[in-house]
């Protein structure tokens, strides 16, 4: 088999793990690849911080940038905007392939990272920064390629699935069960970008871009966060059949004026109980797909967690990998700009 050096930047909860895979399952990793993946450092900020997995120390390093530059394959698994972007920049300049699960950066710069990737044919990848181990993501860009996506519903944002669901099925207040969710790890280091929708929006931004063929700036994603939902209301929706979630939605959408385009926005929706997405409890995810020929189309599992997150992670490695194996330009940049980006205009809030 041909080395691969792979540059790890980042070992917290999925960063581990993803040393973890590749260190144990370098054989069966190398078969699927068509190329030894040789873990070439990580990346910390703290070489002497607890981890979650027994890792070799000599792996470990704080000069992120000296690492980048001798890879063939970069993972950035720090999370935040800087150093993430520098990093990432330089190590698709350098020719090596990228994968990220950093929703935060490509929701804000996507398009820049896309394009610097078109630029020089490398190729970035992000299947886990939406929805984790779902694999949501490649569907939408390339097995729903030929047909015409109509509408995304998600629930993109574990956290507030769970205290939402504890207060529907439970009674639970809403200050218990986000304790729990805490506990469980499922929150944000600032919660409020969990409660108040930021982070589902940012996946939001994501979803409709690939989906859309569209930039769709996060800016642009209406948004509303679960931080006023009461006990009362949950139990008057179901009172009327209904199921409160907190929904990240995309669609092609008329304007009054005749205009087709793409809306996003993100708020708690009432969803009937006989709808699939009814059934999404605790910290799970789905994504419900409307598509003209497709018809509809759910994808379900885990939205979080640190071995849930790496497998999505692992699936852009190999593909990166057989990528250098194979030759070839990376995955074409999917914003062409087909559609404008519409304000939210009248909307259903019940689905
Ligand atoms: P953690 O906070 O657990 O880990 C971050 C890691 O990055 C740590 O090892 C930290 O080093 C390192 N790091 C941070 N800043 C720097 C820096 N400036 N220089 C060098 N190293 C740095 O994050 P997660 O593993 O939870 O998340 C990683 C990414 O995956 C994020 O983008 C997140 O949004 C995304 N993601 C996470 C999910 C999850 O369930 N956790 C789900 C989906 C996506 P040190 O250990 O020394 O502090
Ligand atoms: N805080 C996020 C959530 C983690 O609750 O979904 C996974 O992106």
């Amino acid at each position: 088999y041909r080395d691969l050096r792979v540059a790890l930047l980042g070992c917290g909860s999925v960063g581990a793990q993803v040393a973890r895979l590749i260190l144990e399952h370098g054989d069966e990793l190398a078969a699927r690849a068509g190329a030894r993946l040789t873990l070439a450092g990580i990346a910390v900020r703290n070489i002497d911080s607890p981890r979650d997995v027994d890792l070799p120390r000599e792996l470990f390093t704080t000069d992120a940038e000296r690492l980048v530059q001798s890879a063939d394959i970069v993972i950035e698994l720090m999370g935040g905007i800087e150093p993430a972007k520098t990093l990432i920049l330089e190590a698709l300049q350098g020719g090596a392939d990228v994968v990220t699960a950093n929703k935060a950066l490509l929701a804000a710069h996507g398009r820049e990272l896309a394009d610097a990737a078109e630029q020089v044919g490398a190729q970035l990848s992000y299947e886990a920064a939406v929805a984790a181990a779902i694999p949501i993501l490649r569907p939408l860009r390339e097995s729903l390629a030929g047909d015409h996506i109509t509408r995304l519903l998600g629930i993109v944002n574990g956290s507030t699935n769970y205290i939402l669901d504890r207060m529907d099925r439970f009674g639970d207040s809403a200050e218990d069960a986000m304790r729990v969710a805490a506990e469980l790890g499922y929150l944000e280091a600032d919660p409020t970008l969990d409660v108040e929708g930021y982070d589902a929006a940012q996946k939001a931004t994501i979803l409709a871009s690939i989906a859309f063929h569209t930039e769709v700036p996060v800016e642009a994603v209406y948004r509303e966060g679960i931080a006023d939902i009461t006990l009362a209301q949950i139990e008057t929706a179901k009172q009327a059949g209904y199921v409160i979630k907190l929904l990240a939605i995309a669609e092609r959408i008329t304007s009054a004026d005749g205009t087709d385009g793409v809306s996003a926005r993100v708020y708690p929706a009432l969803i009937n109980r006989d709808h699939p997405l009814a059934a999404v409890h605790g910290g799970k995810n789905a994504v419900f797909v409307e598509a003209e020929a497709a018809g509809e189309l759910m994808f379900y599992g885990a939205g979080a967690g640190g071995a849930e997150t790496a497998s999505a992670v692992m699936g852009d490695l190999v593909s990166a990998a057989r990528r250098h194996v194979i030759g070839g330009p990376g995955l074409p940049g999917s914003l062409h700009a087909e559609l404008p980006i519409l304000p939210v205009g009248e909307v259903s809030t019940a689905y």
